[in-house]
Formats: C-alpha cells, structure tokens, sequence
C-alpha cells in the first residue's frame, strides 16, 4: 500500500512543488493548509500535472483540535512535511507575535500529535537564514548559527531547536532539517509556481511582475556591497530540484536509511549568482530588456551567501541540477501562464 505523507502548506510556493514530486513518487498526499498566503485552485494545478486529486482539508496549524481532527480523520500517516508558516522577513518585523505563534504554535502541535498518531518521520523547511551573514562561503551545516536579524530567522533557529531538543528527550521520531538558499521558478508545465500575494518581496516574483508590466520597475538594492559588482550574491535554486529533496529526505526516514534520529542538510548549488548577474540571465533568456534602478541597500540583507551542498549531494544522492537558464524560463513562462488566466 503507497505510504501516506501529510504536506502542511501543501497549497504554498515549494509544498505544492513538492506534493506533485511526492504523488508522481506513489506517495499518497494529504494537504493542510489554512490557505492564508495561497489559493486553493492550486490543487487542481497540482491535479492537471499528475492527474492525482490529493486530499485537501483546511486546517490551521496552530489550531490543536482542528489538528487532532485531522489525525483522526485520516489515520495511518506516515510522515509529514512541514512547510507551513509565514515566511515574510518585512512582516515579521512588524509584527512578531503573528510569527511566533504561526511558526512556533505549528511545530508544536505537529510534535505533539505524532507519537500519539504513529507518524515516524518529520522534514521541516528551515532556511539559510540561520547563518546569518556567514564568516566564509560556500557555507556548510557546520557554520556556526548566528544571531537572528529579524523574527522569522528567528523562528527557524528556535524551530530546529524544538525538534533537536524533542528528539533528545526519546521521542519515537526521526526528523530531517532542510536548510533552503534561495528557490526560485516553477513546474515546467506552468500550472503551479509561486504566486505573491500583493507586491512581491523576493527578487525573481519582482522580476517577472517587472518583465510583464505589472510594476515599472525592479528597485535594486544596493551596488556598492563588497563582491565583484557590487550587487548580492545569492545560492538560486530551482524550486523542482528542491522538491526532489523533499522526497529523497522522506525516503531516507522511512526507510530507515540513517541512524541519525536527526540530520540537517543545505539545499542549494554550490554556486552563487548576483544580483545583476540574474537579472542578465532573465534578460537572455526572455529577450526582453528589464526595467531597473540601482536604489540604497535593504535593511537586513546579507552581503554573500552560497551553499557547499556536498553533505546533501553524498549523503542524500541529491543535487541541483537544473540550469539557471532553465529555472528563469519556467518562471517566466509561469508569470505568463498567470496573465493568461487573467490573474495578474
Ligand atoms: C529572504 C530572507 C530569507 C527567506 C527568504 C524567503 C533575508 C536576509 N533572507 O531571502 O531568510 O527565507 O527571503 O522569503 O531577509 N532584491 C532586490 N530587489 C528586490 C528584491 C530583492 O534587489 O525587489 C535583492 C535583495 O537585496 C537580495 C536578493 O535580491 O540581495 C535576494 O532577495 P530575496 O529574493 O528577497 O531573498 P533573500 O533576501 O535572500
């Protein structure tokens, strides 16, 4: 009988990437999602790519009855990956409490409800965010963590901390921690992609809103930082060789693959791309021109930060592999698919 994985945020950018990995895999797929950052047409996106209608239940995360409910409804879960919480660095700063409880409240009811429901195995989306602005690149799990710069860096360092601590005490689970970099683009079909509720914060969703004439122009932040132009470097990954790391982590726990109870890895390509750099990309492969303007720096950016995924690539038998080239094409492609159905 396939295995059962419950996707919290299943509806969201990399969870809905990830739920069409996981089907196209024979997992059997649950979502929850309390459908406050996504739209519940993506399931019929993620329904037209596999031609698998997942079971979609709108529960909130934070809300413990509701959760149990679930359980309840649907026993013999097998593992969960936890993509639900609010990811804003700008929100969160403003209002901290929300993310606290979104993102804190969430994983302790998860916790909290597996051993009593036998769910074996937990991959939570943590995020690169955790190093801070790194002594060295590429940055490996070894770096140390350094202070967070805002609440929701904060939530992911303290949510690692919970599972670590968790399963210290004997708790009967195992757990892999992701640390994302930077994903970016969108299933190669065009029926699902990321899809930004208002004006996008991150740089490819600006970009792409930029391209079609949804914003005038992409506000550069900053072109006097300490690298070769001056613009930021990031670790872009494309958002479906992300996914496929999802799946190979839930492998891992259930099939027994480590005895690590719990491990952490990077995702990301080992290689990092500026600012200007991506924004030259998308240009060639769009063959249009962008609209921009160098502006001063964003608060709270880190100047560099990439990836050495190698404990990924030899331990998981993951890597990224998609070009850039391929990654900026499907998003814009997704951006176009977007304006087609009339939604932007
Ligand atoms: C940010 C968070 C990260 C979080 C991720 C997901 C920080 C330090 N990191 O990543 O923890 O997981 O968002 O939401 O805040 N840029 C522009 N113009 C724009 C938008 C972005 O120049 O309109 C630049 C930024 O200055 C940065 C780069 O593009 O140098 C990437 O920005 P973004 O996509 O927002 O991601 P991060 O800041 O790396």
């Amino acid at each position: 009988m396939a295995k059962k994985i419950l996707v919290t945020g299943g509806t969201g950018y990399i969870g809905s990437h990830t739920v069409v990995v996981l089907q196209e895999a024979g997992y059997e797929v649950l979502i929850i999602d309390n459908l406050s950052n996504s739209s519940i047409d993506v399931i019929e996106g993620i329904t037209r790519i596999t031609g698998i209608r997942p079971v979609f239940e709108k529960v909130d995360c934070t809300d413990m009855d509701g959760m149990r409910a679930f359980f309840e409804k649907y026993p013999g879960i097998d593992g969960i990956i936890h993509f639900a919480a609010s990811k804003s660095v700008n929100e969160s700063v403003r209002k901290p409490l929300l993310y606290y409880r979104n993102n804190i409240v969430s994983l302790l009811n998860i916790l909290e409800l597996m051993p009593e429901f036998n769910v074996k195995g937990l991959v939570f989306s943590s995020s690169c965010t955790v190093y801070g602005e790194p002594d060295k690149n590429p940055i490996d799990e070894d770096a140390p963590i350094k202070p967070a710069t805002s609440p929701y860096g904060n939530t992911k360092q303290i949510n690692e901390e919970i599972i670590r601590d968790y399963i210290h005490s004997g708790a009967p689970i195992k757990s892999i921690i992701l640390r994302y970099f930077n994903p970016i683009g969108a299933h190669p079909s065009a029926e699902i992609g990321e899809l930004p509720i208002g004006e996008p914060q991150n740089l490819v969703p600006y970009i792409t809103q930029t391209a079609i004439g949804i914003r005038p122009y992409l506000k550069v932040f900053g072109n006097d930082y300490n690298t070769p132009d001056g613009t930021c470097i990031r670790d872009f990954i494309d958002v479906m060789d992300l996914s496929r790391a999802h799946l190979v982590a839930m492998d891992r726990i259930l099939e027994d693959k480590s005895d690590e109870k719990m491990e952490i890895f990077n995702l990301g390509t080992g290689r990092g791309v500026s600012v200007m750099e991506l924004i030259r990309v998308f240009e060639k492969v769009t063959g249009k021109p962008l609209n921009y303007q160098i502006v001063g720096r964003r608060e709270g950016d880190i100047e560099q930060i990439w990836a050495n995924p190698e404990k990924a690539n030899k331990v998981l038998g993951w890597k990224a592999e998609t070009p850039l080239e391929e990654t900026l094409t499907s998003a814009w492609k997704w951006q176009l698919k977007l304006r087609e159905r009339g939604i932007m």
